[in-house]
């Protein structure tokens, strides 16, 4: 069922059924596990409550009367992450229309993923939403490298000058400080927030099993000891019992290309193997290009590639008071 643009307006989820919500999100879920994007699946139920209740912002178009839609988001301070899903184009147009508006007014940037629509539906949506001053899109793949008995022969001995030490030795200060100078300036720190307290923030859910079971055995640090300067580091999470994912790579950007981004990454490799996992996969910006090549020379395939619509409030556009 398509509706024509600027007919029926979704309505705000806190007029939604518990029922109608569970079952969108669920459908959201679904989609973004089969995309390798989901592997924790504990917020669902939590997701519905807080829409109902008004506590996160959502607008839906029901599943009882066509094909029902669902756009939702987060605000902390300035910054807002929102995600629309229906397989209707049309209504991921208004879905969409809905969410920015709705975020944009308390933020000053927004970070939006999509579900449901076919690769060419979601570029027309794309480009229909970039026609906004101060939107983008940031396209990000998926990569995926199958783990083989070769694997262990990686070395296990640092480079030269360096130690290696468990990830979760290194305090959760000095490991956002080396995550805020490596991304720094890169898409990636404008999805994450720009500044050490959000990625002390991304760090504690990873550490904590947000993004799945964190692997201790698979995730290590390198130090330099005189003086002691944390250099790099690699974080690793399982997302099923065959296939684990690469959450974190890191180097000081003072210490590139002296190959311990490679140490770091064959190191997990052989780590994983050692722990019985098949797979792994990582997801990279496709403008990252040193990360790509990098990955692609270490037998990681592109296997999706997503986007995410980002806006910003363009510089002296004037914010909107919040009571509006
Ligand atoms: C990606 C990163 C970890 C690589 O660390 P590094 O220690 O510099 O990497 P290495 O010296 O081991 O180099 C490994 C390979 O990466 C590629 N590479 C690294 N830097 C590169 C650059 N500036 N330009 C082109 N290729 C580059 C090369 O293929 C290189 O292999 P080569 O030396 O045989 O040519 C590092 O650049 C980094 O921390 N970047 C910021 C954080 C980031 O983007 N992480 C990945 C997110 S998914």
């Amino acid at each position: 069922m398509t509706r024509p643009p600027g007919a029926e307006r979704p309505r705000l989820a806190t007029a939604a059924s518990t029922d109608d919500l569970l079952e969108l999100l669920q459908t959201v879920r679904r989609e973004l596990v089969l995309r390798g994007e989901d592997f924790q699946g504990s917020w669902v139920e939590k997701a519905a409550e807080d829409l109902r209740a008004g506590r996160q912002p959502g607008w839906f178009y029901s599943p009882s009367k066509g094909t029902g839609g669902l756009a939702f988001g987060n605000v902390r301070g300035s910054r807002a992450w929102g995600h629309v899903h229906s397989t209707d184009e049309s209504d991921s147009v208004q879905l969409s229309l809905a969410l920015l508006d709705g975020l944009g007014s308390p933020a000053t940037t927004v970070n939006v993923g999509f579900t449901g629509l076919t690769v060419d539906a979601e570029r027309r949506l794309l480009s229909t939403l970039t026609a906004r001053p101060g939107a983008t899109v940031i396209e990000r793949f998926c990569m995926v490298r199958t783990l083989r008995p070769g694997d262990t022969d990686a070395p296990s001995v640092p480079p030269a000058g360096l130690e290696r030490v468990p990830a979760r030795d290194i305090t959760l200060a000095a490991l956002a400080d080396l995550d805020w100078r490596a991304f720094r300036g890169s898409v990636d720190d404008q999805l994450v927030g720009g500044d050490p307290e959000e990625y002390s923030r991304v760090l504690t859910g990873l550490l904590g099993n947000a993004l799945g079971l964190f692997l201790d055995a698979a995730s290590t640090a390198l130090i330099e000891t005189e003086p002691t300067r944390l250099i790099g580091g690699i974080l690793t999470a399982e997302v099923s019992a065959r296939e684990a994912v690469f959450v974190d790579i890191m180097v000081d950007p003072e210490r590139r290309q002296k190959g311990y981004g490679r140490f770091l990454l064959r190191w997990a490799l052989r780590a994983l193997v050692g722990l019985g996992y098949e797979k792994v996969r990582l997801w990279v910006t496709a403008v990252n290009l040193p990360a790509v090549r990098f990955y692609e020379a270490e037998g990681f395939r592109r296997v999706a590639t997503t986007s995410i619509y980002r806006w910003e409030r363009p510089v002296g556009e004037p914010q909107p008071q919040r009571s509006r």
